[in-house]
């Protein structure tokens, strides 16, 4: 496995992506891509400037004007919107939700799909998501799905929100991730399905240490035999 190699988790979630893949990022001096964050980022956009995404023609007029600005290396990956660096905003229960509903329109993936791809070139990177290894990254060495138990990922989730003030309950948080499951399980496009091949690893009772390691364990395991 070379410089210029590809890494894919994908998963539910609260599964445990980000942490792993930042984690295996800054291990192996790769970049780290979120694709969820560029769906949030058109989720936001989109509903701050009212956009109706099942209209295709506006949201061809929306393209044509939305350029963010993704800074990313192994340590993270920020999105600027007109310069400002959009973070909590992307992480509320609503930008949640309509991140689901615009992912599942065929022309929001082609443009996350190129500007991943984009980002990718020339470089190693750690991609997490829901369709990396299946669809933009199929060519990818090694490939991961991780899961966990509908409780522990909603209790993941609401800790983080917690320790960023938007508070919110553990009921409502399995339900927004239920109803997010669903969505990105059973939408036609590039729906949410382990990558044949893939590495499945449950995280329910492991530390995020644990996962990391057990991630890089099959990631040597890779590299030896490929040398
Ligand atoms: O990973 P994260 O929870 O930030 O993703 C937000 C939403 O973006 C997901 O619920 C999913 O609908 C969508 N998504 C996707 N494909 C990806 C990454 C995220 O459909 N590769």
């Amino acid at each position: 496995m070379g410089r210029q190699s590809i890494i894919t988790i994908d998963g539910p979630a609260g599964a445990g992506k980000s942490t792993a893949a930042k984690r295996l990022a800054r291990a192996m001096g790769f970049h780290y891509l979120d694709s969820g964050a560029l769906y949030r980022a058109v989720a936001w956009e989109t509903l701050r400037r009212r956009v109706d995404v099942q209209d295709s023609a506006a949201l061809s007029a929306f393209f044509a004007d939305f350029k963010p600005h993704i800074a990313f290396d192994e340590a993270g990956f920020r999105v600027l919107i007109d310069g400002r660096e959009v973070a909590q905003e992307l992480r509320t229960p609503e930008v949640s939700q309509a991140s689901s509903r615009v992912a599942a329109v065929p022309q929001v993936r082609r443009w996350v799909t190129a500007c991943l791809r984009n980002l990718a070139r020339n470089r190693g990177v750690v991609a997490e998501g829901r369709d990396m290894g299946t669809v933009v990254f199929p060519e990818a060495e090694v490939k991961f799905f991780l899961t966990a138990d509908l409780a522990t990922r909603a209790a993941r989730r609401r800790d983080e929100w917690q320790s960023g003030q938007i508070g919110i309950d553990l009921e409502g948080t399995m339900r927004e991730l239920a109803t997010r499951d669903r969505q990105d399980e059973t939408r036609t496009v590039s729906p949410l399905k382990a990558p044949v091949g893939a590495i499945h690893i449950d995280t329910t009772s492991m530390t995020p240490e644990e996962v990391t390691s057990a991630c890089l364990a099959v990631i040597r395991d890779a590299l030896a035999r490929t040398g």
